[in-house]
């Protein structure tokens, strides 16, 4: 309980007064308690009986024990908030400190993901046979890259899924986009300072580079993906995009204007970071390939996470780096340290290893295929014409536009919170500007077919229109 060091100048007696009486005064130790008899806790502090002796003397001539003849030292009833000394004591007093986050029945925020779906038995298994195979690893940090045998895995699925082409030692695990962004914005500021993010997009990337300090650049989101000829006015060098499921608008960028961002790339010296982050959620037809496959020799930095199938609480994601960044990359990372545990690495190589990873995307695919499904039918029932769905068939949300709406989409989340119903506020997409009319990001991954209905029968009622039941 009491720690003594001999080689701190505070004398061991004055010590272990210290903590004692810190004890007492946060409540540490109840009134009444006891104390271990002075040659007790000299032998367990490995101290002598006068250290210890010291303390008690002192404590006692101050009144923070007493004694009771041949029974020893017990700690005395002080009212210990009008000395408060424990941090856990004050904060429990503070009334007014925010309690844990409400919980919406109807929740449609878009990082939500299926309550029921983690595939918990299975990475149980997969922990414990991490645990077993890698005891020898796990006296050890680890590869500050990320673990070899999971970059091998994420190579063989990227190939074949999403027609990324890399070797495993360009590949990078990170604890999500934050810090793969991190990692980009330190290893391109030397040669670079304008980022251009898409606009309505992503809020993350613009406060990542910012915070690095770049320059942001709002380039407007037509049905085409990015608006490239604002783009190349721009005297940005490195664009975000976001280019087989634009978020929030959930466009996808064809071909021929993929080429020409790779061209623009090409012709510039510049880099294009693609956030491929929730592309096997893709409803009909095959995912769309990803733009580094068209050019895996390019400067493309591709991003992907695990944090839309699997689970954004495990903190997992990855960067493949163009070749002509490992070098600079080995160079300022050399000395740094994993940021992802290694055994949830291990863990997660074994479920991929073991076919698990690619037989949960497809259960995934089915499970939020019929929730986006639900979705639709019941902004057609319950709002028909008035409302214009746009980004369908991906992903795990869409957007719905209201354009008869008296009321804002500000006004719309106010009324609808009390209702149980939660929105994502949509302006938080613009950096710039805003959506002519009123305009709702609808997440459904964490509802279920029913709770999805019932919401957006609740959302009609909010926006003045009448059920059509
Ligand atoms: C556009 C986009 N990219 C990436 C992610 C995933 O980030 P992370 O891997 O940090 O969970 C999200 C999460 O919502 C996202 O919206």
């Amino acid at each position: 309980m009491f720690i003594l060091n001999n080689h701190n100048p505070v004398p061991l007696y004055k010590q272990l007064y210290n903590q004692i009486r810190e004890h007492v005064l946060s409540g540490k130790l109840l009134p009444d308690t006891r104390l271990p008899s002075v040659r007790d806790l000299a032998a367990e502090l490995s101290t002598s009986r006068n250290t210890v002796e010291g303390a008690y003397q002192e404590l006692y001539a101050e009144g923070y024990i007493y004694s009771k003849p041949r029974s020893g030292y017990f700690v005395s009833a002080l009212d210990q908030d009008a000395a408060p000394l424990s941090l856990s004591r004050n904060l429990k007093a503070h009334k007014q400190l925010p309690g844990p986050p409400a919980i919406f029945p109807f929740d449609f925020h878009p990082a939500r993901l299926d309550p029921e779906s983690f595939p918990t038995a299975l990475w149980r298994k997969c922990y414990s046979d991490s645990l077993r195979q890698n005891s020898q690893q796990l006296v050890q940090y680890g590869d500050p890259q990320g673990d070899w045998g999971l970059r091998c895995s994420i190579q063989s699925y990227l190939e074949r899924s999403r027609g990324v082409l890399c070797n495993p030692d360009q590949i990078v695990i990170c604890s999500g986009l934050q810090q793969g962004l991190d990692v980009v914005a330190h290893l391109l500021k030397d040669h670079h300072s304008v980022v251009a993010v898409e606009n309505p997009g992503y809020f993350l990337p613009r406060s990542v580079f910012s915070n690095h300090s770049y320059k942001i650049f709002s380039v407007p989101v037509r049905p085409g993906g990015l608006d490239l000829d604002c783009l190349k006015a721009s005297n940005s060098t490195i664009v975000y995009v976001t280019p087989s499921h634009q978020l929030p608008l959930g466009y996808v960028m064809p071909v021929a204007n993929r080429l020409k961002l790779i061209e623009w790339a090409e012709e510039g010296g510049n880099f294009i970071i693609e956030d491929d982050y929730d592309s096997e959620l893709r409803y009909h037809g095959r995912p769309i390939p990803s733009l580094q496959g068209l050019r895996p020799q390019g400067n493309i930095i591709y991003s992907g996470t695990f944090s839309k199938i699997l689970s954004p609480a495990l903190r997992v994601s990855y960067l493949v780096l163009p070749s002509s960044l490992l070098a600079k990359y080995r160079q300022l990372y050399r000395d740094y340290f994993p940021t992802v545990s290694l055994l949830e690495q291990r863990t997660l190589a074994i479920f991929m290893e073991q076919g698990h990873w690619e037989r949960h995307v497809r259960r995934m695919r089915i499970i939020y295929k019929n929730k986006h499904n639900a979705l639709l039918c019941a902004i057609e029932h319950y709002f028909g014409s008035r409302a214009v769905v746009i980004g369908q068939g991906a992903g795990l949300h869409l957007v719905l536009q209201l354009p008869g709406s008296s009321l804002s989409a500000v006004e719309i989340n106010e009324r609808a919170r009390p209702k149980g119903v939660r929105l994502f506020p949509f302006s938080d997409f613009y950096l710039s500007g805003g959506p002519e009319s009123t305009t709702l990001l609808v997440g459904f991954g964490g509802m279920t077919a029913t709770e999805i209905e019932l919401g957006i029968k609740l959302l009609s009622q909010v926006c003045n229109c009448p059920d059509i039941v």
